[in-house]
């Protein structure tokens, strides 16, 4: 059964063509990869999924709970994210000012009922509520595997951990499909290594689907149930690992410079 799908999805920048005539479908559950040289549209894909941009021609459908299957194109990112799709981006963006904690807290601000009026007077039902969303933010920070860093600063953690506390703020919102850009970008080998397992436990532990960007080809043919492969926003290929490792247009598009490519 689908989650999400890309209706000949296309988005022009002025003269340039970002992605051409996208059409993507993602089963609930899976793994997805999307693949590509630099500049390739892989990131502007997850912008016009999240309602970052409206497709310039087009549509994104997302599944309803009932699994009937929703036009969102043009929807506002803060609505998508209510549907419950969440990110992270190629450039972390965390406050860097903040702890770790702190990080995860403000990300869960999108299901906090309480107003500031009863957080003010600081009425039970407001100190009960934030007892629940403490617990639930030190929770998450122990499924990233941060839960002893809970109090540091966000910007002194290393790079792998930081991208693990991106993750956990998008956990924050209850996601069911949850996209990762470039996830292994700026960790160290160990890290890297770690991180097939990880995206697989928060896989099954948040009952997930998910769509990765990766360079990184060993976790993108270890992790994926199918992949897509774009260039110069034009799909080249799609299909399962083995598939796309033998593919010849690929080969001569992206994987023989793959390890340029890791960055
Ligand atoms: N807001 C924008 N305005 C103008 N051009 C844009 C904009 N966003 C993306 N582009 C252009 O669209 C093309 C695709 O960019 P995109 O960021 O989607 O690539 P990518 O596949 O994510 O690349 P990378 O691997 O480097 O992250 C590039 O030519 C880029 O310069
Ligand atoms: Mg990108």
């Amino acid at each position: 059964m689908s989650i999400l799908e890309t209706k000949h999805a296309t988005m022009r920048f002025g003269g340039v063509t970002a992605v051409e005539d996208l059409n993507i479908h993602v089963d609930q559950g899976e793994i997805v990869a999307i693949i590509g040289p630099n500049g390739a549209g892989k990131t502007t894909t997850f912008n016009m999924m999240t309602g970052v941009y409206a497709p310039t021609e087009g549509q994104i459908l997302l599944a309803k709970q009932d699994g009937s299957m929703e036009d969102i194109t043009g929807i506002r990112p803060d609505r998508i994210a209510m549907r419950g799709v969440a990110r992270t981006f190629q450039n972390i963006r965390l406050f860097g000012e903040l702890t770790a904690l702190e990080n995860v807290l403000t990300a869960q601000h999108l299901h906090v009922k309480s107003n500031i009026f009863s957080a003010t007077l600081g009425l039970p039902g407001y100190r009960r509520e934030e007892k629940a969303i403490q617990e639930k933010a030190m929770s998450l920070l122990e499924s990233v595997g941060l839960a002893d860093q809970a109090h540091s600063m966000a910007t002194s953690l290393p790079y792998g951990q930081q991208r693990r506390l991106e993750i956990a703020r998008a956990l924050a919102t209850d996601p069911r499909l949850l996209l990762l850009d470039e996830p292994a970008a700026g960790m160290n080998p160990q890290e890297t290594q770690e991180l097939t397992a990880f995206v697989s436990q928060i896989r099954e532990q948040f009952d997930l689907t998910i769509i990765m960007i990766e360079h990184h080809m060993q976790i993108v043919m270890d992790i994926s149930n199918r992949i897509y492969v774009l260039d110069f926003g034009k799909t080249i290929a799609h299909g399962t690992p083995d598939e796309i490792k033998n593919n010849e247009r690929v080969i001569d598009a992206y994987l023989g410079v793959a390890d340029d490519a890791e960055s």
